[in-house]
């Protein structure tokens, strides 16, 4: 079959590479793709919000099945313009992704539904929002509903802080149209907890767990980034705290999307913080989360494309999902400056060093191929994943390998997996 992959960052590469693994795919195409998918995959250059484009360029090169990748084409309605023409597509529709693109219709979704989560209120004006921050304990946390690239959230320890902060997403418009409405919601503690799943509209079928780490800096302190590193499976996601979250989580939001006329299918990211009184969901995502997959996918058995056809097909109640029992860790290598200002467009050396070395994985996030050779192109450049037979096996190997590949400028935290030890 011909498989069609859209986004160009190290979660899409490490899709690209199960799809190749899969040997199902005589033909894979990326767009817009980047250095390293273009080993298995040719990349063509549409952005993965030119709609039109893409859906034109699967049917003229007669695409069995795309995948899509990214949030924003899907929270845009990209599987709609696919599924109009009739083409097979991997993803949830418009109507669904909006369990991402909107932070105040997920809450409202939750609540609806008993589904456990922080207590807040949605605000639509910026004085009712400043009213209500007289009612509130500190510290208190501030959502734009929108696409933020992740940084619509904002932990506020002072009433001026959080004055600042509504002023900052509903005045000054910091994410756009993103702040036309906004959630303040309690600040919860706890593990944070990372779980991706397989859904076909009715069924959930859960992957293995992972715990990213979102600040740029060691000891989770600096700016948040899109994530600079996971591990997997997270020793904190006990057999309990997942029957927990199958019974009042997983499944009770599966079913909340088709009572609403909203089934989802494709790939729901529930984010947990595990805290005293029990898991409560921190955010939804409508796709695999990056750098998640990085560490989720090497340990995951089945053939991708015959679960994600169990999927549009309505029939994943019969896929066994299975990973693997030992451990996978990925380090993010960024490049410095990240995620305010950074230089790209030096030559990165030593990547044939992964070439099969088995249970190594050197996933591109931003990389070009130019004439001098594979160059930084990105703030997340590369994702060194190495899987272990424990997770302090699998750091200490993933560590290890952050030295094979050197750049100018390349930047990684050094804790990343520090929590195991906590275990
Ligand atoms: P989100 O995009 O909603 O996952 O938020 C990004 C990050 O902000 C999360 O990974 C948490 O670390 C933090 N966060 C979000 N909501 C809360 C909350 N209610 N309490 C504490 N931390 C939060
Ligand atoms: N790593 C978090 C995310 O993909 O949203």
């Amino acid at each position: 079959m011909k498989v069609f992959i859209v986004g160009s960052g190290g979660r899409e590469h490490a899709i690209a590479w199960a799809v190749a693994k899969s040997g199902r795919a005589e033909k894979i195409y990326c767009a817009p793709g980047n250095a390293g998918i273009a080993e298995y995959a040719e990349c063509v250059d549409i952005g993965a919000m030119e709609f039109e484009k893409l859906v034109t360029f699967a049917k003229e090169n007669q695409v069995d099945l795309t995948i899509i990748g990214m949030d924003d084409p899907l929270v845009g309605g990209v599987v709609d313009a696919f599924e109009a023409e009739g083409l097979r597509v991997f993803g949830p529709r418009k109507n669904a992704a909006i369990i991402e693109g909107s932070k105040t219709f997920s809450k409202d979704l939750m609540k609806k539904y008993h589904i456990p989560t922080a207590a807040y209120e949605n605000f639509d004006s910026k004085e009712e929002a400043l009213a209500y921050l007289e009612t509130v304990k500190f510290p208190v946390v501030l959502k734009a509903d929108g696409l933020a690239l992740g940084k619509g959230v904002l932990i506020c320890n002072t009433m001026e802080e959080a004055v600042a902060g509504v002023k900052t997403i509903m005045e000054d418009k910091k994410f756009g149209d993103a702040g036309n409405r906004m959630v303040i919601e309690e600040f919860m503690t706890g593990r944070e907890v990372s779980v991706l799943a397989f859904c076909d509209g009715k069924t959930i079928k859960c992957m293995t767990s992972a715990q990213d780490h979102k600040r740029a800096g060691d000891g989770d302190t600096g700016l948040n980034t899109g994530g600079m590193g996971t591990f997997s499976p997270s020793p904190f996601y006990t057999k309990e705290v997942e029957a927990f979250c199958e019974k009042y989580i997983y499944q009770p939001t599966i079913d909340a999307m088709a009572a609403e006329g909203r089934p989802f299918t494709g790939i729901l990211f529930t984010g947990l913080m595990l805290t005293a009184d029990g898991p409560k969901v921190l955010e939804y995502n409508a796709r695999f989360g990056d750098p998640e997959a990085q560490v989720v996918l090497p340990r995951m058995k089945n053939d991708i494309l015959e679960v994600m056809e169990a999927c549009i097909d309505g029939r994943l109640s019969e896929v066994d999902l299975q990973f693997e029992d030992n451990a996978a860790v990925c380090v993010v290598l960024a490049s410095e400056g990240y995620p305010v200002s950074y230089e790209k467009g030096f030559v990165i050396s030593g990547l044939e060093n992964f070439k099969e070395k088995e249970g190594y994985y050197c996933f591109h996030a931003g990389t070009r191929q130019t004439e001098k050779g594979i160059v930084t192109n990105g703030g997340r450049v590369l994702g060194v994943t190495a899987k272990g037979a424990d997770l302090k096996e699998a750091r200490r190997n993933a560590y290890a390998a952050t030295e094979w590949v050197s750049f100018e400028n390349k930047y990684k935290r050094n804790d990343i997996g520090k929590a195991i030890d906590e275990a």
